[in-house]
């Protein structure tokens, strides 16, 4: 790996499916990859054309030696985006300025294109459940989660993106859906959305709900990035495990959300029984296939109309898949 340092101009991103940009302005890196160590060693020795790479923000920010170093030669190269799993925005705990203060300084290191975190919280009184558990969806909660992302956000200086989680168990004291709770965040706290596309599906699953009604309920100028994963269905309920290829539901629904937003940076998550780069980012370019395919804006409302089932119809379809969603594109 005596050929590491060598200066390498960033890549070209793959495809462009539409330049349009999110409200912020960030721009359509086009495909990604996770960054995950057991492909670090094939990232530095052979430079694959990958359009960007997402980090995980925890992995990078307490550590210096080698991870710090392949990180620096990475983010030379490629675009990097952070994603983070701790900083429990939901939760009713103060802000850990310390994690915030670690976390702007990455950014700033490693030149982040943008920050994404979940909408969730993982912990309180102190105790971390190492688990993305979902909010109460209700008023109370949404000012609260307004008022702390507000905060960050100006402690970061940057917008934060936040992402949908996938759950499988829900506030009885719910007043919202999820998708209403999501996008109140988004346009009252004026941030951004990662929209994972894997965890609309595998929620609606989980709860029984549309997920094509969830998608055209987003602020699709806000959505920033989208995420897609596999994971495991054990029929009654569908864990998030991001062990697998992409199903097909899923892809219909990320062709359709592709559309709505007129193209976004898109990464693939595959985080156990992680198989070899190339199969993972051969999965990440069959979103470029899916995206191009996506139907023209001028056809998008028939996709709409389509997808407005009357609610009856829906919870009946839905008993009768046993929760399974079809979806309407
Ligand atoms: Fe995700």
């Amino acid at each position: 790996m005596s050929s590491m340092r060598e200066p390498m101009p960033m890549p070209a991103p793959t495809s462009l499916p539409d330049p349009e940009p999110s409200r912020f302005g960030y721009p359509n890196l086009g495909y990604g990859i996770g960054l995950r160590t057991t492909h670090f060693a094939h990232i530095l020795e052979n430079r694959p054309p990958v359009d960007w790479f997402e980090i995980l923000s925890e992995n990078f920010m307490d550590t210096g030696g080698r991870p710090a170093h392949i990180l620096e030669q990475v983010a030379e190269r490629y675009p990097i985006v952070m994603h983070g799993v701790s900083m429990s925005i939901g939760s009713t705990d103060p802000l850990d300025r310390e994690y915030l203060r670690k976390l702007r300084a990455l950014a700033a290191r490693v030149k982040a294109v943008w920050v994404s975190d979940h909408l969730c919280w993982t912990g309180v009184l102190n105790r971390n459940t190492h688990d993305l558990l979902p909010m109460p969806y209700t008023e109370e909660g949404l000012r609260h989660v307004v008022r702390r992302v507000r905060r960050v956000q100006e402690i970061l200086e940057r917008p934060l993106v936040l992402e949908n989680p996938s759950s499988y168990v829900e506030f009885k004291g719910s007043t919202l859906t999820e998708w209403e709770f999501l996008r109140r965040v988004a346009e009252e706290a004026d941030c951004g959305l990662l929209l994972d596309v894997n965890n609309v599906y595998v929620s609606s699953y989980n709860h029984g709900f549309d997920p094509v009604e969830y998608l055209l309920a987003m602020p699709h100028e806000r959505v920033v990035q989208y995420h897609l994963a596999g994971h495991t269905n054990l029929g009654t309920h569908i864990i998030d495990t991001h062990s697998d290829h992409v199903v097909d539901e899923v892809w219909d629904l990320y062709r359709l959300a592709h559309k709505l937003s007129g193209g976004r940076a898109t990464l693939l998550e595959w985080d156990e029984a992680i198989p070899p780069f190339e199969v993972v980012h051969r999965e990440a370019l069959k979103a470029k296939d899916h995206a191009e395919a996506a139907l023209p804006p001028a056809a998008a409302g028939s996709v709409k109309a389509k997808a407005k089932k009357p609610a009856k119809e829906k919870a009946t379809a839905a008993a009768a898949a046993k929760g399974q969603p079809r979806v309407a594109v």
